[in-house]
């Protein structure tokens, strides 16, 4: 393989000189030299350029473009905060990593040969494009959250639209798989989350403008979460009360920002609200029970805790979908035990 390696500084070329080994092949480039028309191709490129600078955000976005074929765009930034996350997103990277990066983790990421092998086929090739657009979409969209703009309806729908077609013409796992490769945290959750919903809905049925809206809300459900701080959202390990406490506010700000909004539905709205609340009324924001929660949020919210139990994070394993559903079948009283049986061909079929 080789890696593109670009800086703005010749001393974080020099520091990503030392850690990166020769057999990856490294060319090393600052910012204002390189030329991405006139680069070779690469399989992989690394960004180490500070994007809080207006001036270095312009050059980058022409030298993405220009290596937007690479399979892997790794950005290195400085800072936790959700704006820089979602701009590296923005300007096409595949992966952020939060400075400083030992040289294992970076080595790491290069090194997943599978993404370069299994990328060949076209099933793959196509969900890797609708994940990569319904991420710069969700980038977008938390961006706007946390700067309190309001969310673009027509880029939620167009995102919820990809998810969609991707799993109903190739398959979950397929979906799945690419989602876990490609992406991380908040983003990663959301479109394993959105890609289970929209097979959930389709085992059961459920027509098309429903799976469109049940795709919207899947995707967008955790929104709030532009409102909660990385260092609370990312955090490794066990969550102090507080912290705990501020996490679950996530539902009810997403549905504060996005009510109001025009073009979003009331079902898209009451899946953001409610997706944590129970049958037995032990849920949060609003503790509603039984046939108070609308059948889509109860599809979702099954969708939601697969999601989250399946999703590879750095400090934890993905839970195998045969463990994940036996989690669900397991929280009798609070899912609806019929739902959760229809869903066994969801967690554990293709
Ligand atoms: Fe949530
Ligand atoms: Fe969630």
């Amino acid at each position: 393989m080789s890696v593109h390696v670009i800086a703005d500084s010749r001393d974080k070329l020099s520091a990503l000189r030392l850690m990166l080994p020769m057999q990856l092949e490294p060319n090393f480039y600052m910012l204002s030299d390189i030329k991405a028309a006139t680069a070779p191709d690469a399989d992989a490129v690394v960004v180490a350029v500070d994007i809080r600078v207006v001036d270095n955000i312009a050059v980058l976005k022409e030298v993405m473009y220009g290596m937007s074929h690479a399979a892997k765009r790794l950005f290195l930034i400085d800072g936790k905060s959700h704006i820089h996350s979602a701009q590296a997103y923005a300007l096409g990277a595949t992966r952020v990593l939060h400075n400083p990066v030992s040289p294992s983790v970076l080595i790491a990421q290069l090194s997943d040969q599978v993404v370069m092998n299994w990328s060949g086929s076209s099933a793959a090739a196509e969900a890797t494009r609708s994940a990569a657009l319904a991420s710069q979409r969700l980038s977008t969209a938390f961006t706007s959250v946390a700067r309190g703009f309001k969310v673009d309806v027509g880029g939620m729908e167009e995102a919820a639209t990809a998810i969609a077609d991707s799993v109903m013409d190739h398959g979950l796992s397929n979906w799945l798989a690419t989602v876990r490769r490609h992406h991380e945290g908040t983003y990663q959750h959301c479109l394993l989350v959105a890609g289970v919903a929209v097979d959930f809905g389709v085992s059961l049925g459920v027509p098309q403008a429903d799976i469109r809206r049940l795709a919207v809300a899947a995707t967008f459900h955790d929104i709030g979460k532009a409102c909660i701080p990385l260092e609370v959202l990312d955090k490794p390990g066990k969550l102090d009360p507080e912290e705990r406490a501020m996490i679950e506010t996530h539902s009810s700000r997403g549905y504060d920002v996005l009510k109001g909004t025009p073009g979003i539905s009331d079902e898209v709205l009451s899946g953001v609200r409610h997706h944590h609340e129970f049958l037995d009324g032990s849920g949060y924001p609003d503790g509603i029970s039984g046939n108070s929660i609308p059948d889509l949020v109860r599809l979702l919210t099954i969708s939601d805790i697969f999601g989250a139990l399946i999703e590879d994070r750095r400090y934890k394993a993905p839970m195998p979908r045969e463990d994940a559903y036996e989690i669900l079948l397991k929280m009798r009283g609070k899912l609806e035990a019929p739902l959760v049986a229809a869903f066994r061909q969801v967690a554990l079929g293709q």
